[in-house]
């Protein structure tokens, strides 16, 4: 016989305990909201799925000014600007002289440990390892289902329902299709990443355009380096030998003199690359976070910002609407937090275009784009609008 669901209540369920959820559930808390989330993975599986490495300095300002750590200041690396490589030259675009901005190289995984470990802290309650987990009553008296680590049934009934549970979200699928539009962009080839135990091989990260494709160049530590190679989709990272991979990344940085330093690779993975974006992002008491509502391509490292700065706008108008009873302030979240995820759409598309090759280019299409590169970086108007770019926009205020 299978015993009833125990039966909880709290007011904000959270979908999804990646850095959008816990960070989510840490804004709640100093609100004095109550929340639960819960997450399919692990703790020890989020912590190891490799991510981008760019925060953005509002990124940065969230995680120090409300006590999440200070950790991104003392162990992540301030970065002032990047180099754009194109025909065998180096190009610096210069983020502090051009903007007065700058970003942190401070990876994905780290935010989510210092957010976890700050949700353990203040006693939040986050519940990992779940399993079958079902939204039930979306729009009017949500309910989160699932089954908890220990193999218990639960119920969890909220007033209010956060999807922050990524690209292959659930709770999307909540909105009526006939609500929702979604709009797509794919494009013809993917990334190619890896993590090199080897130092690093410039003080800042490389953005190269070469005939042969984009590659970039990032870093972790002194002595461990992240960088990727645009690639075709269908590529089975397996088939490739480290010395294929290290002649593709030189060839595609060559120039000048600069190579890069070599040393044994310890990760291959290719990553899918597409835009997504799914408006609106709320449906009656059912909220849409980060990937759950856009997912941006790699280039230009938007992805974690977003999710961030969502929840961020969403912490202040659930806080309005619960303490305050300013529900009509809901209604702000989606058009608040789409203006940003639409320009992070234009940068990132932009970025990529500026960079990849597409199959089937025509020597046209590839002088246009050295055009259009030099243009950017012998243009301070040119110059400081990327840079504005990279190191994010304001919010939208309240
Ligand atoms: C990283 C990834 C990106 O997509 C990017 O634009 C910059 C850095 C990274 O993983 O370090």
């Amino acid at each position: 016989m299978t015993s009833q669901p125990v039966q909880e209540s709290t007011v904000v369920g959270i979908v999804g305990a990646g850095p959008a959820g816990l960070m989510l559930s840490h804004l709640l808390s100093r609100s004095g909201i109550d929340s639960i989330a819960v997450d399919t993975r692990t703790r020890d599986e989020i912590e190891h799925t490799h991510r981008a490495g760019i925060l953005e300095q509002d990124s940065v300002r969230l995680l120090t000014d409300t006590g999440v750590d200070g950790r991104v200041l003392t162990q992540g690396s301030e970065h002032e600007g990047i180099e754009l490589r194109f025909a065998g030259e180096g190009h610096r675009i210069d983020f502090k002289h051009l903007v007065g901005a700058s970003v942190w190289l401070y990876p994905q995984t780290d935010v989510f440990i210092d957010l976890a470990n700050a949700r353990e802290r203040d006693g939040g309650d986050v519940r990992f390892g779940v399993r079958d987990t079902k939204v039930l009553e979306v729009r009017d008296q949500p309910v989160i289902s699932f089954v908890d680590s220990e193999g218990i049934a639960r119920e969890v009934r909220c007033d209010y329902l956060v999807g922050a549970d990524g690209s292959h979200s659930i709770c999307r699928h909540e909105i009526p299709e006939s609500l929702s539009t979604q709009y797509f962009k794919e494009y013809p080839f993917a990334w190619f990443g890896i993590m090199t135990e080897a130092p690093m091989s410039a003080p800042e990260l490389i953005y190269a355009r070469h005939e042969r494709g984009f590659a970039l160049i990032s870093q972790r530590t002194e002595q461990l380096q992240r960088m990727y190679f645009q690639c075709d989709p269908a590529t089975d990272p397996g088939t490739w030998s480290d010395e294929m991979i290290w002649n593709e990344l030189q060839t595609r940085v060559s120039g000048g003199g600069f190579s890069l330093k070599e040393g044994p690779i310890t990760e291959k993975v290719v990553l899918p690359f597409r835009s997504f974006v799914a408006e609106p992002m709320r449906y009656g008491r059912l909220f849409l976070a980060g990937d759950a509502a856009h997912t941006v391509p790699p280039t230009g490292a938007k992805g974690l910002n977003l999710a961030l700065q969502d929840v961020k706008v969403l912490a202040e108008v659930l806080d309005a609407a619960v303490n305050l009873g300013r529900t009509e302030l809901l209604e702000t979240y989606g058009t608040r937090a789409l203006e940003r995820v639409w320009k992070a759409q234009q940068f990132s598309y932009r970025l990529t275009t500026l960079l990849h090759t597409l199959p089937g280019e025509t020597p046209f299409d590839a002088k246009r784009q050295l055009g259009e590169l030099s243009s950017i970086v012998t243009s301070t108007h040119g110059s400081a609008h990327l840079a504005e770019c990279y190191t994010g926009w304001p919010t939208a205020q309240l």
